[in-house]
């Protein structure tokens, strides 16, 4: 890899530190104009402003030609491993269809469910590899990725061994989160109980002594699984030392953030119906809120309080959620237009929630998320003389070259 030297940076704008930023610092960013950024191995070494270039001889130079750059994009929330797609639910959609009444006629995750569960591990993994090239090629360059489609033991573990697999031969960083607890499988359709008390005493310890995930994660939501059954399955996983996710009050508020908040959870993520009280214990708890625009956008529905949440001292991030129901986009720059225009986010407040936060909350902080010596070189060069221009531009791929530990994939 050698000694890189990325000069000519118009704006070079960052997040600083390796911390969730709530409150005030949420929009608390460095501007360095006329800047050159010096790499080795990978790992920035020095920035430097004003005209001034690191001293030094480089293997490669990269002329950034004065345009925008800001950390490589980290999404912190998706779904990215399934069989099939569902885009015949448009019509049942049209039709007046909800998410959740899909759901429970048998469809919606479970529809992909029964896809995920004949798909080849090797067809999950190309598949997957293609959608990460595509996010990279958006600007993200570390990311979360949830199982969740096979809800049985062997299939749940070939979609985390299908992540892991990427995780090591993708450039992007790729944290892996169990989701079992995504639907109540068909076999034990009426039996919640008993599938949850089925994955802590048989697919968790698995995964746990094969290393497979890092986070744990279950919808907690009216018609799938209750605070009840979320709480004995997060404190089981959090006992066997995974960190704690939760989708929450995504479209009823029935106690998950209450919940994230009473056990600590790295976040609680969809917020649409969050409540003061939700609120209330995520900021005691010091939960971050994982906020997924698109999917309100995608299933018509409002828009979590984010502004407010940033007010009551709750360290907010963005993601996309990309999945094959709910949101099949993985375009995280509309997260970012979605962020400034529904959740009326200052850019400065946007680019922590794509950047650091989301990398705090998927333990990815010390490593990524802000442009600073001793930080993996993950950048974007964006196709823009500041980041109000990403923000107001909408549809269009505006970034316009993409670093990973300093070396160029897009
Ligand atoms: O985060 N809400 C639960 N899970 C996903 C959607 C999964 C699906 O519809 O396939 C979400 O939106
Ligand atoms: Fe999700």
């Amino acid at each position: 890899m050698g000694k890189v030297l990325i000069k000519n940076i118009g704006c070079l704008q960052t997040p600083v530190g390796s911390y969730s930023h709530k409150g005030s610092k949420q929009g608390a960013n460095e501007k360095y104009i006329n800047a050159a950024i010096a790499v080795e191995d990978g790992i920035i070494t020095e920035i430097l402003s004003g005209g001034r270039i690191p001293a030094g001889t480089y293997d490669e130079e990269i002329d950034a030609e004065g345009k925008l750059v800001t950390p490589g994009l980290v999404d912190g929330h998706t779904h990215l491993v399934f069989g099939g797609y569902r885009q015949h639910e448009i019509a049942m959609k049209l039709a007046g269809a909800g998410y959740l009444d899909i759901l429970r006629a048998g469809g919606g995750i479970l529809d992909t469910v029964g896809k995920t569960r004949q798909a080849s591990k090797e067809e999950l993994y190309d598949k997957t590899a293609g959608f990460l090239d595509e996010m990279m090629s958006m600007g993200v360059t570390s990311c979360e990725a949830k199982s969740g489609y096979g809800l049985d033991k062997e299939t749940e573990i070939k979609m985390l061994e299908v992540i892991k697999e990427l995780g090591e031969k993708h450039p992007m960083d790729v944290v892996p989160t169990f989701l079992g607890p995504h639907a109540i499988p068909p076999e034990y359709e009426g039996r919640g109980d008993e599938y949850i008390e089925m994955t802590c005493k048989e697919i968790l310890p698995e995964i746990r002594k094969r290393n497979l995930a890092d986070y744990c994660d279950v919808f907690c939501e009216d018609s799938v699984f209750n605070a009840e059954q979320s709480r004995t399955y997060l404190k089981c996983a959090r006992d066997m030392g995974f960190g704690l996710k939760i989708h929450a009050d995504e479209i009823e508020a029935i106690g998950g953030t209450e919940l994230a908040g009473e056990l600590g959870a790295a976040s609680a993520e969809h917020l649409i119906a969050i409540t003061e009280s939700g609120m209330d214990a995520m900021a005691e708890g010091g939960v971050t809120a994982m906020c997924l625009p698109a999917t309100s956008f995608y299933l018509d529905k409002t828009y979590a309080p984010a502004k407010t949440m940033i007010e009551k001292g709750i360290p907010v991030a963005m993601a996309s959620d990309f999945n094959p129901g709910s949101c099949p986009s993985l375009n995280l720059q509309f997260v970012i237009n979605l962020g400034c225009l529904k959740y009326k986010l200052t850019p400065e407040e946007v680019l922590t929630a794509v950047t650091i936060n989301p990398a705090c909350a998927i333990g990815l902080g010390e490593k990524v998320g802000t442009l600073e010596p001793g930080k993996q070189a993950d950048l974007v060069i964006w196709n823009a003389p500041d980041f109000e221009m990403v923000c107001y531009r909408f549809g269009s791929n505006m970034t316009d070259r993409v670093i990973k530990k300093g070396t160029l994939v897009k």
